[in-house]
């Protein structure tokens, strides 16, 4: 028979394990719902205009053109595509391109701008959401590129997933590039906070990248290089991130 202390001592540690798996509960509840609540948000964005972003391929997608092409590399994978300026580019660079999102309208863009510019362009693009496994096989691809994908409403923990996916679908020497907004950003620390280094302004949720985050996502990943830019009016201060699957 248990002593009074061991019972007490019992029933205080269940209760404590209680309450930890309601939070837990509680707070997966309360992600699914931000992601959720963010792909509406991203569908009503794109669902406006097909060039929310402008016609011309962003900067870091014509710098990691350039490191992708000097490493010969061919299949390239796209996350967080949006409407497709910079896939279109890269397809035009003459990379097999196969570009990701998960707001649909945006996919639709982009099918619609590789057909209307040449029929035989080789981009593919799929509705998918990254905080699932990416599909596709391992070592798919030469490079992947992503630009402010990494800093939408995605937690740590989903990043490190989405880190070790990127790495598996990547042949043992392929390269990565992702740009993020940092924790120098001005609009760093403004609007409603969600955790995580998440802050939502005016409907869009972004996770503020620390240096410190970079080097935890590179895990696993040869950190080759940190650039920081700025973009826009703002301006939008951010990481351009090259890394590479160890060969
Ligand atoms: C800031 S926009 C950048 C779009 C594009 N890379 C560009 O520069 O034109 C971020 C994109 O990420 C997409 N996105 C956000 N969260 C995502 C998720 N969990 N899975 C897939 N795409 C996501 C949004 O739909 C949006 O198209």
């Amino acid at each position: 028979m248990p002593s009074d202390e061991l019972l007490c001592t019992a029933l205080v540690q269940a209760a404590a394990d209680g309450e930890a798996a309601a939070g837990s509960a509680a707070d997966e509840e309360a992600t699914a719902e931000l992601a959720a609540g963010q792909r509406r948000h991203w569908m009503s964005i794109l669902g406006d205009r097909t060039d929310r972003y402008g016609t011309e391929p962003s900067l870091p997608a014509r710098a990691a053109a350039e490191r992708f092409a000097a490493a010969g590399a061919v299949e390239l994978l796209e996350l967080g595509a949006g409407q497709g300026r910079d896939s279109v580019y890269f397809a035009h660079r003459g990379f097999n391109v196969h570009a990701l999102d998960f707001a649909d309208c945006g996919i639709t863009a982009i099918r619609g701008k590789a057909q209307a510019a040449d029929p035989v362009l080789p981009l593919r693009a799929s509705v998918h959401d990254c905080r699932d496994d990416l599909p596709f096989q391992d070592a798919s691809f030469d490079a992947c590129f992503s630009h402010m994908l990494y800093c939408m409403a995605l937690t740590t923990p989903q990043l490190e997933a989405l880190s070790a996916e990127v790495r598996r679908v990547l042949r043992p020497g392929g390269l990565q590039v992702y740009t993020v907004r940092t924790t120098d950003d001005a609009d760093f620390g403004a609007g409603v906070a969600h955790g995580d280094d998440m802050y939502e302004a005016r409907g869009f949720v972004v996770h503020f990248f620390s240096r410190e985050l970079v080097e935890r996502l590179a895990r696993g990943f040869e950190l080759l290089d940190v650039t920081e830019f700025e973009e826009g009016d703002l301006p939008r201060r951010l990481f351009r991130v090259t890394q590479r699957r160890p060969g």
